[in-house]
């Protein structure tokens, strides 16, 4: 099989390709010939060697996969072979060949491309739990969200408009038109507009009852604030660690230091009738039946067209570097996919 290995902390070119020996499945695992590997932003964190809960580098990184069965280890229907799939992979999706326990295998409906099954595991899980699970989204509701334009952003304003909520995302101006295509009805570019002042201006001083924010740092601090009475802020993620393309201490510091560590305490959430929550998908692995339910309900809402995976860009193996590139220049419009 061939692997993409994070070879060491760094740039993107630490990227490797390196064949091994094919996995044999163990009991109550498949085995899967990939067809497409999903990147995420935690793989850069990864790579830039600021993600705590990636195994030691040398390391095979890579959450999601689609491709189809070709093995089954001890005590798994062998009927199972053949069958086109995608799955939740606990790192070492960055693989052409992979294998991973059954529960986290979902059967990929006809229709379904290889290439957008491999977009749906992280981002919509995420998105489902933040918007509907833990968010509590409702019809009439407004939601501000972050990277709107990146994998979990597109997922999110998917699930959003199909709830029946209005939408506000911050993303690069470059994505703005694309992103109005897409459903976002008020668009900010946070790098050039101060997203909090403008949030205020386009509800009219009230502020959202929903916030989807894995930038991190003062941007929670800055979210908390314009969250409307019984509004929630969803933090997920620290992008803003992520100042450059090798791990930098100044980003790590300005995130540390911008971090609300003490405005969110429960007398002040009592009196501002607010709530704050974390949502780590990498943390849920105890929870893959609930998984199970939400990919359930993920699908139906694609059978209802309500859903549909965005590709950005596909990389072959090889350009894994390009494939970090891409996404740390802030060029995707969806997702990334690596294909073998
Ligand atoms: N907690 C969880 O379970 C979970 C699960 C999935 C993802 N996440 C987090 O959610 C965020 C989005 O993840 P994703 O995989 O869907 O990636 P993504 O949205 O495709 O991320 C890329 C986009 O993020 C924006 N961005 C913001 N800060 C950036 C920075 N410092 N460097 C580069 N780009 C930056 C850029 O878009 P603009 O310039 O247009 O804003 C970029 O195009 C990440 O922080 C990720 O770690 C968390």
């Amino acid at each position: 099989m061939r692997q993409i290995w994070i070879t060491k902390a760094g740039t993107p070119e630490v990227l490797q390709v390196r064949e091994a020996p094919d996995p044999e499945p163990k009991s109550g695992e498949v085995r899967i010939r990939v067809e497409a590997s999903g990147v995420n932003f935690a793989d850069i964190l990864g790579r830039l060697g600021i993600y705590p809960d990636l195994p030691p580098i040398p390391v095979v990184p890579g959450y999601e996969i689609s491709g189809r069965v070709d093995s089954v280890g001890a005590g798994v229907d062998a009927s199972r072979v053949g069958r086109d799939v995608f799955a939740l992979t606990r790192f070492g999706g960055y693989a052409d060949v992979v294998c991973v326990p059954v529960g986290q295998v979902f059967d990929r409906p006809a229709g379904l491309s290889a290439l957008e099954a491999a977009a749906i595991p992280v981002n919509y899980f995420t998105a489902w739990q933040l918007c509907v699970v833990m968010g509590s989204l409702k019809r009439g509701e407004t939601v501000l969200v972050h990277s709107v334009g990146g994998g979990v952003g597109i997922a999110a304003t998917q699930i959003a408009k199909h709830i029946g909520a209005t939408v506000i995302g911050t993303a690069s101006a470059v994505k703005h038109a694309e992103m109005r295509a897409l459903g976002v009805d008020h668009l900010i570019d946070y790098r050039t507009e101060d997203f909090e002042a403008r949030t205020r201006e386009i509800t009219n001083g009230r502020g959202v009852e929903l916030i989807l924010d894995a930038i991190g740092g003062d941007s929670w601090k800055k979210g908390y604030r314009i969250l409307a009475p019984t509004g929630r802020l969803g933090a997920f993620g620290i992008s803003a660690a992520a100042s450059g393309k090798e791990r930098s201490m100044f980003g790590m510091l300005g995130l540390l230091a911008g971090t609300p560590w003490l405005q969110f305490n429960p007398l002040s959430l009592m009196n501002a009738n607010k709530g704050v929550f974390g949502v780590n998908l990498g943390h849920m692995w105890s929870e893959v039946e609930r998984l199970r339910g939400w990919a359930d309900q993920l699908l139906d809402l694609w059978r209802q067209g309500a859903i549909k995976p965005k590709i950005a860009r596909t990389f072959p193996f090889d350009e894994a570097a390009q494939a970090h590139h891409f996404i740390q220049d802030r060029k995707n419009i969806g997702k990334v996919l690596l294909v073998p």
